[in-house]
């Protein structure tokens, strides 16, 4: 009678230990299982995507859903209860283009952006960057320069919406951009680096002094689906539409593939290739604004980013390049056999007399 109760004894003894063990993992050493499977790929659709926030022509495209959990404290209880986000991704073989699309109450506080829902993607620049710790320098905010942080850099897009109008575009723009710097003083949708997220830089300017070679080149568009009218909003009308109603928030952009970066501060993207990224997303909880360190992640590593070369993806679709090279080749046999005929027809000896036309 006492060696069940005993075992049973043992079993709820051991679980305690387990959730002990787990739970000082999480607020010690930094643990992450990673969904290994997880990629996104950016298929070769010219023509397609106009940069303006609507997710319309997005609509034959795939995408790939990730669920919010808290970026430093990834807990599946404290995912994101909005839902999961989509993330669409094309190129034309100049630009890549980005769809983010996350259901979320509308929220908008004018001119504070920490009230409102807001966006980043980040980017592997250098091979020895970490997704954790925005590229894992070790060194301090006083310490980490280009050099001391060589290898570790993340390139990041960020977009915050207190300023920005729905539909209409922001990012790099002329002004900002003869700056020679990643800022965008219209919309704050910014084009930084970081070594670790102490060492968060606007592109061109740095810990060891500014370099007006860089741009913002950066652009992007948010809307929400509770919006009635499809364009033209100005200012005045913010804030849109009345809040608290559900919907969908739409985020938008787009970058060349290539920059004319030469400080190692934008990731550069190869037709055919593979490059590491991930998606941030910060929404206001309870009304209550956001602060820089408490946003979700769709992921606790880096996650792939194909960029699919359109030779490729034409001839890996459903295996129709095989048939169609067998189609070739029958045809190529049967045009030997029809010519072969011709030719037997032409020289073989005519027995038939030559019938001049006028004799008919
Ligand atoms: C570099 O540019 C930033 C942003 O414009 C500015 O705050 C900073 O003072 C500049 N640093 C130097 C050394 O000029
Ligand atoms: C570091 O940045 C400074 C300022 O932009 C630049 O002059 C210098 O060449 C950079 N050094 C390296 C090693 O990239």
């Amino acid at each position: 009678m006492l060696r069940p109760l005993s075992l049973l004894l043992l079993l709820l003894l051991s679980s305690a230990l387990i959730v002990r063990v787990n739970s000082h993992q999480e607020s010690g050493e930094w643990s992450c299982e990673s969904d290994s499977e997880s990629r996104i790929e950016s298929e070769f659709r010219p023509g397609l995507i106009t940069l303006d926030g609507h997710a319309d022509d997005w609509k034959d495209i795939d995408g790939f859903e990730f669920p919010l959990l808290p970026a430093l404290d990834p807990h599946e209880d404290h995912e994101y209860k909005g839902g999961k986000i989509t993330v669409k991704a094309l190129h034309d073989g100049h630009d890549v283009f980005f769809m983010l699309q996350v259901d979320g109450d509308y929220v908008y506080s004018k001119g504070n952006s920490k009230k409102c829902p807001s966006i980043a993607l980040m980017f592997q620049i250098g091979e020895g960057a970490s997704y954790h710790d925005m590229g894992g320098c070790t060194e301090g905010k006083d310490t980490c320069t280009n050099k001391t942080c060589k290898g570790h850099e993340v390139d990041i897009m960020h977009f915050s919406i207190g300023n920005a109008i729905p539909g209409r575009l922001y990012g790099g723009n002329p002004i900002d951009n003869r700056d020679g710097y990643g800022g965008d003083r219209f919309g704050h949708l910014v084009d930084l680096y970081a070594w670790t997220p102490h060492c968060r830089y606007l592109d061109g300017t740095g810990p060891s002094g500014n370099d007006t070679s860089a741009q913002n080149e950066w652009k992007g568009a948010w809307w929400h689906s509770s919006f009635s009218v499809h364009s033209g909003f100005v200012e005045e009308d913010s804030p849109y539409a009345s809040g608290g109603q559900k919907g969908t928030y739409y985020f938008e952009f787009s970058r060349p593939l290539r920059t004319m970066d030469r400080l190692q501060q934008d990731a550069q993207f190869t037709l055919g290739g593979s490059s590491k990224m991930s998606v941030a997303f910060w929404y206001p909880l309870d009304g209550q604004p956001w602060h820089g360190s408490g946003h979700y992640s769709i992921n606790c590593d880096w996650v792939p980013l194909d960029i699919s070369s359109g030779i490729s993806k034409m001839s890996v679709r459903g295996g129709s390049g095989n048939v169609s090279s067998a189609f070739a080749l029958l045809l190529s046999v049967v045009s030997l056999c029809a010519s072969a005929f011709v030719g037997y027809r032409l020289f073989k000896p005519n027995h038939a007399p030559f019938t001049p036309m006028e004799n008919l």
